[in-house]
């Protein structure tokens, strides 16, 4: 959420996760990071790959007004980021951000931490800490044998190198599946 009510939408690949916790590596300037410190809480939303174009659609967008100097060439300030996606809010469970209805899986989480990286790059960006509450997986998503996400129904985007990619097929199975 940001201070003027509206909800921003912080188009991101920097993130992983243990159990509950995600932890999300977040630019120093971009408004999400003040948003997250300010409001301590947040959607993660989990586009499908064919979905990388209403995410680039935003990719140039900032919530922060304005700019920060070293992305004013390239970006422009908006509160509304979810009609230049083509995205709706959905209203979520346990958080006041809503979640974004047309990414088949949220994970509603609160910020349990903002960590400053120890080296060179201290002053780039933080590390946050985030701590699941509520998980939301479209059903056909649902392997039900196992009551975990299905990998041959769920392709997610993935951000390799700048460029938007797909899983292909699976290539082997973990003994802890
Ligand atoms: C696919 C994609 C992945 C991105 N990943 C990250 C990321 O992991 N961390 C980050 O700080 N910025 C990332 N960015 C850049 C931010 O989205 C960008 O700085 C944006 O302006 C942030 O919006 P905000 O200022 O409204 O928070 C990514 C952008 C795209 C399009």
């Amino acid at each position: 959420m940001s201070p003027d009510g509206s909800v921003n939408i912080g188009p991101m690949s920097s993130a992983w996760a243990l159990g509950r916790t995600i932890v999300l590596g977040w630019e120093a300037t971009s408004q999400t990071l003040a948003n997250l410190a300010r409001d301590g809480q947040c959607v993660i939303n989990y586009p499908h790959a064919d979905q990388w174009a209403k995410v680039e659609a935003i990719a140039t967008l900032t919530g922060r007004n304005p700019p920060a100097a070293h992305k004013a060439d390239r970006f422009t300030y908006t509160n509304d980021k979810w009609t230049p996606g083509g995205f709706t809010p959905l209203p979520s469970a346990g958080v006041r951000p809503p979640r974004i209805a047309e990414c088949a899986i949220h994970c509603e989480a609160e910020v349990r931490g903002i960590h400053e990286p120890s080296g060179p790059d201290r002053d780039g960006f933080r590390i946050v800490e985030t701590y699941v509450r509520t998980v939301h997986a479209r059903r056909d998503l649902v392997d039900p044998a196992i009551g975990h996400i299905d990998t041959d129904a769920w392709s997610p985007s993935l951000y390799v190198f700048r460029d938007y990619f797909g899983t292909g097929p699976r290539l082997g199975r973990t003994r802890r599946r």
